[in-house]
């Protein structure tokens, strides 16, 4: 037997528990932190581009780093390639209805081909490319939901991509305190260690290719209702339940069914998710005395029989459905925009990852037919 397989049966399904590599971005013990600091006032200040040149360099930005870096992702925004934007013009035309998760992958996939990103290259290289990236995916989920809509794409506001990102997708320039929310989530969802599609981008980046199909990869991965996906499946399932009175025999119907709650449970959080705490307290302060308040009731007595039967506590998904429901936001770009808060996240792995690369390639136990001899086409009948 080659040495470097395991001698027994012993496997970790889904990789569950197993310690897949050491990172310096982030880490889940105590609380979550980003390059040692903690989440809850990086989330208090809600600024995504701090936390987003902390998470890429690993430290926060001085003043004038922080307006240059801002400048920088501004201007990625505004001058995403032509033939990328054309491309998902025919694309809109023909699948109007297609996901905006599919729009991003196919646009970042062409972004990496028009950038002629087709290696790694020096650490320089990598976080130019990860700047632009992190400022040309918003810009790339706006223009899609123009060109879904049918109308030609805006021009892309000043101002942080919290601000901007929002105003797009409303439509209309957003009050101060919808844009602190909106930014403490892309901070809240901009990195989580070693989670699916983060794993999947340093997998590809491991193999020696380039940037974007990282990326390319992750959000691929990110898509899954078991990962990102969750949080446009919060909304599904609490407009499916509809009212307080209907919690319980709903969530029996799922528990009889076996069929998972979207926005509950974890793989690493099984005492709660510090993020879940902190922007559902954010959420119920926001939607306090406005018609969005109904809906918190309901979902509040979803958590408290979650916990009481299950033992499952809410994930970051919870609440962010229902903040992002409360900005007036369509559901479809609930997903895609967790896609531009973790592409920063997603390219500080890579970076990593390049810097200390070795192949990752585990093994697995075989478990299918036992040897048997090869049967010729000829004689193996009709
Ligand atoms: C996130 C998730 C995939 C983690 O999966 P995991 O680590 O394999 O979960 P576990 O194996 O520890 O789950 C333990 C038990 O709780 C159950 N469980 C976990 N999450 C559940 C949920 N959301 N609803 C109902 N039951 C759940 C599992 O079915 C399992 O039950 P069993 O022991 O009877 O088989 C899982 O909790 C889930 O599917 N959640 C819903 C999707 C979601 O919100 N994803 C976003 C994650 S941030």
């Amino acid at each position: 037997m080659n040495a470097s397989r395991p001698a027994s049966a012993d496997f970790a399904r889904g990789l569950a528990g197993v310690v897949a590599g050491q990172t310096a971005i982030s880490s889940l013990e105590g609380t979550l932190r980003y390059r040692g600091y903690a989440i809850e006032p990086l989330a208090a200040a809600g600024d995504f581009e701090d936390v987003a040149y902390l998470l890429l360099y690993g430290e926060l930005p001085t003043r004038s780093e922080h307006v240059a870096f801002q400048g920088r992702i501004a201007a990625a925004a505004r001058t995403v390639d032509e033939a990328v934007i054309d491309a998902l013009a025919r694309l809109a035309a023909r699948e109007p209805h297609a996901s905006p998760m599919d729009a991003l992958r196919t646009g970042v996939s062409m972004l990496g081909q028009v950038a002629r990103d087709d290696a790694p290259g020096t650490r320089a290289d990598l976080l130019a490319r990860s700047e632009r990236l992190i400022g040309q995916v918003p810009a790339l989920l706006a223009a899609w939901i123009d060109l879904t809509a049918g109308r030609a794409v805006a021009p892309w506001p000043d101002g942080p991509i919290a601000a901007a990102l929002l105003a797009r997708l409303t439509g209309r320039t957003p009050p101060p305190e919808h844009v602190a929310i909106f930014g403490t989530t892309l901070v809240l969802y901009a990195e989580h260690e070693f989670n699916a599609s983060t794993f999947a981008a340093r997998t590809v980046a491991s193999t020696g290719s380039d940037l974007h199909s990282a990326v390319t990869a992750a959000i691929g991965a990110l898509k899954g209702p078991l990962h990102g996906g969750a949080n446009e499946r919060v909304l599904e399932l609490l407009g499916e339940i509809g009212s307080a009175e209907r919690v319980e025999p709903w969530l029996h119907e799922q528990f009889a069914a076996k069929r998972v709650v979207m926005g509950f449970g974890h793989r690493v959080y099984k005492d709660g998710d510090v993020r879940a705490t902190l922007l559902g307290a954010m959420c119920r302060a926001m939607v306090r005395g406005t018609p969005a308040e109904s809906l918190e009731q309901l979902a509040d007595r979803v958590e408290r029989m979650m916990l009481d039967r299950k033992s499952l506590r809410p994930n970051l998904d919870w609440p962010a459905a229902r903040v992002y429901h409360a900005l007036g936001l369509p559901v479809k770009v609930f997903t895609p925009i967790f896609v531009v808060a973790r592409m920063s996240g997603w390219t500080a792995h890579v970076i990593e990852q390049v810097g200390d690369n070795r192949l990752i390639r585990p093994t697995s136990i075989y478990a299918g037919p036992a040897p048997r001899d090869y049967v010729a086409i000829a004689a193996r009948g009709d």
